[in-house]
């Protein structure tokens, strides 16, 4: 069991350009079934977490069939606002993460815990030591700010890259500092 912030990024480390879209990255080219893909992702992921300002940009942009919420697996929303409801499994929290680190991993039934984002949420994972890998696809933009891919100093070991047509994609092993 793994546990993963998976995440698209402009070359110059932003998830989310400064109006909180992503419209710099859904114009991309990417095969469903290529490298690192998120499909591949999701079938390996038994739980997820996510901050608020993600849960709500899933919520304003729904699906092309008109679904609003995109995933079958439980997913932790952190946040200290009350925040509209989606017809999934979706459980609000503003419990430490290292609590809710465990109870994902009690509801993930073996596979891997999918830090969605923000960047911040992965860096508090990564502070409780909770953070293994970190897979970013890089979109071919600069956006010249918006939201922080991770803002933390965190050393990285590279265990693989691979090109899915317009992203370079790159795969990394936290490493963790000796105690
Ligand atoms: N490029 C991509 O693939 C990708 C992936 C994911 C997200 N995104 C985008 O990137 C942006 C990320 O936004 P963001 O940086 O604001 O991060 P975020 O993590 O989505 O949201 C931050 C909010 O999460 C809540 N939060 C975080 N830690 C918490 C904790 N320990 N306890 C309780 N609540 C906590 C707080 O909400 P409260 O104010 O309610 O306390 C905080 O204001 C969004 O626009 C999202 O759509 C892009």
């Amino acid at each position: 069991m793994v546990t993963r912030y998976y995440t698209a990024s402009s070359i110059d480390g932003f998830i989310a350009d400064p109006d909180n879209s992503l419209s710099w990255l859904l114009t991309r080219d990417v095969d469903p079934a290529g490298p690192m893909s998120v499909d591949a992702l999701l079938a390996e992921t038994g739980a997820l977490a996510m901050g608020r300002t993600t849960y709500e940009w899933i919520l304003d942009n729904p699906q092309d069939d008109g679904a609003a919420w995109l995933y079958q697996q439980p997913a932790w929303v952190f946040t200290h606002h009350d925040l509209p409801r989606v017809d999934g499994d979706v459980r609000f929290t503003q419990e430490p993460v290292e609590v809710v680190h465990a109870q994902m991993i009690a509801a993930a039934g073996g596979r891997d815990l999918w830090v969605v984002g923000g960047g911040d949420l992965a860096g508090q994972f990564a502070d409780a030591g909770l953070l293994d890998e970190v897979w970013v696809q890089y979109a071919p933009v600069a956006l010249g700010g918006g939201a922080p891919l991770l803002p933390r100093r965190l050393e990285l070991e590279l265990l693989d890259v691979a090109r899915n047509r317009d992203f370079v994609c790159s795969r990394h092993r936290v490493v963790r500092a000796q105690r």
